[in-house]
C-alpha cells in the first residue's frame, strides 16, 4: 500500500504574493524574467557608459562579397596573442629572472614539479611559433589580396610594426629558460644585430645592457618580453583593428566591381 504524502507546510502570509487587482497584466515566466534581468543589467551599464554604440560600430560591419576563411587569419593572430598573454601570466608566477642558476632552476621546477606546469609552458612555447606563422600567413593574405593599397597603406605599415614586435617577443622569450641553447643562440642573435649598419653596435649594447652578456642582459630581456613588448603590441593591435573597422576589409581581387557608366573613359 503506497505511503500517503505529508501535506506541504503552509506558506506564511508575508511570503504570499499580493492578490492581483482584477484586469491586471499576467506576470512573466521565471526564464523571461532572467532574460530581462540580463538586458536591464546591460542597459544599466550602457546608460552610464554609452559603450554599446562603439561595440555595434566595431562588431556589426558589412563584409564584401567573397569574404572567405583566409579573412580569419587576422583574428587567429589575435587569439594566439591572447593565449600567449594568459599562459605567460601563469609562467611569470613561477619564473625567477636570476642568471646565477635561479632562472634555469625555476623553469626546471615549473616543468617537472608544478601541476600542469609542463602543459602551460608547452602551450606558451609552441604558441609563440604558431603566432609567428599566423602573422606571416595573415600578411601573405593581405598582400595577395591587394589589401595594402589605398586607403589601407597605414594599416599595412602598422602590420609591419606588429610583425617586428611579434618576432622581438620570440627573440626575447627564447633567452628566458637560460639553458645552454637559449644562452648561446641569444649571443648569436645579439651579435647579428651588432653587425647592422650605423645603429648595429648601439643596438647590441642596448640588448646586452652594456658590453658584456650577463645578469643585466637577462633582466633586460625579461622586462622587455613581459612588460614593454606586450603593452606596445596590444596598443598597436587596437589601432590596427580600429582601422579595419573604419575602412572595412577588401574584396577578393577576383571579384570585379560593377562598372559605373559615369566613369567610362570614352565619356571623358
Ligand atoms: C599581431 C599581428 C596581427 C594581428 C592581431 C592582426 C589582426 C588583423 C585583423 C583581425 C584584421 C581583419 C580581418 C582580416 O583581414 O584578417 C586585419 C586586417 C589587416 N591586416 Fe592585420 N594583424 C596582424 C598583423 C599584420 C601584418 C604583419 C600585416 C602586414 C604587414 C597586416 C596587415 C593588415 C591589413 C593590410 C589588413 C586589412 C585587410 C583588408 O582590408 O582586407 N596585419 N589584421
Amino acid at each position: 500500500m503506497p505511503i500517503p504524502k505529508l501535506p506541504l507546510p503552509p506558506v506564511p502570509d508575508k511570503l504570499k504574493p499580493a492578490p492581483k487587482p482584477p484586469g491586471s497584466v499576467p506576470t512573466r515566466k521565471p526564464l523571461e524574467q532572467v532574460k530581462e534581468a540580463g538586458i536591464s543589467a546591460a542597459d544599466w551599464v550602457d546608460e552610464r557608459t554609452s559603450l554599446s554604440g562603439g561595440l555595434r560600430w566595431t562588431m556589426f560591419r558589412k563584409l564584401p562579397k567573397g569574404t572567405n576563411w583566409f579573412y580569419t587569419l587576422g583574428s587567429a593572430c589575435m587569439f594566439a596573442f591572447l593565449s600567449q598573454a594568459v599562459t605567460g601570466v601563469f609562467l611569470a608566477m613561477y619564473y625567477t629572472p636570476d642568471a646565477a642558476g635561479g632562472a634555469y632552476e625555476s623553469i626546471r621546477h615549473l616543468t617537472n614539479e608544478v601541476f600542469l606546469g609542463e602543459f602551460v609552458r608547452g602551450m606558451h612555447k609552441w604558441g609563440s611559433s604558431v603566432m609567428v606563422i599566423l602573422v606571416f600567413l595573415h600578411m601573405a593574405r593581405t598582400f595577395f589580396f591587394g589589401a595594402y593599397k589605398y586607403p589601407r597603406e597605414l594599416n599595412w605599415v602598422i602590420g609591419v610594426v606588429l610583425l617586428i614586435l611579434t618576432m622581438a617577443m620570440s627573440f626575447t622569450g627564447y633567452l628566458l629558460p637560460f639553458d645552454q641553447r637559449s644562452y648561446w643562440a641569444t649571443i648569436v642573435g645579439v651579435n647579428i644585430n651588432g653587425t647592422g649598419p650605423f645603429v648595429g653596435p648601439f643596438l647590441s649594447d642596448f640588448m646586452r645592457g652594456g658590453s658584456e652578456f650577463n645578469s643585466a642582459t637577462l633582466s633586460r630581456f625579461y622586462a622587455i618580453h613581459m612588460l614593454l613588448l606586450p603593452g606596445v603590441l596590444a596598443a598597436m593591435m587596437g589601432f590596427h583593428l580600429y582601422l579595419v573597422a573604419k575602412l572595412g576589409t577588401t574584396a577578393p581581387p577576383w571579384l570585379k566591381a560593377p562598372e559605373d557608366p559615369e566613369l567610362k573613359t570614352d565619356k571623358i
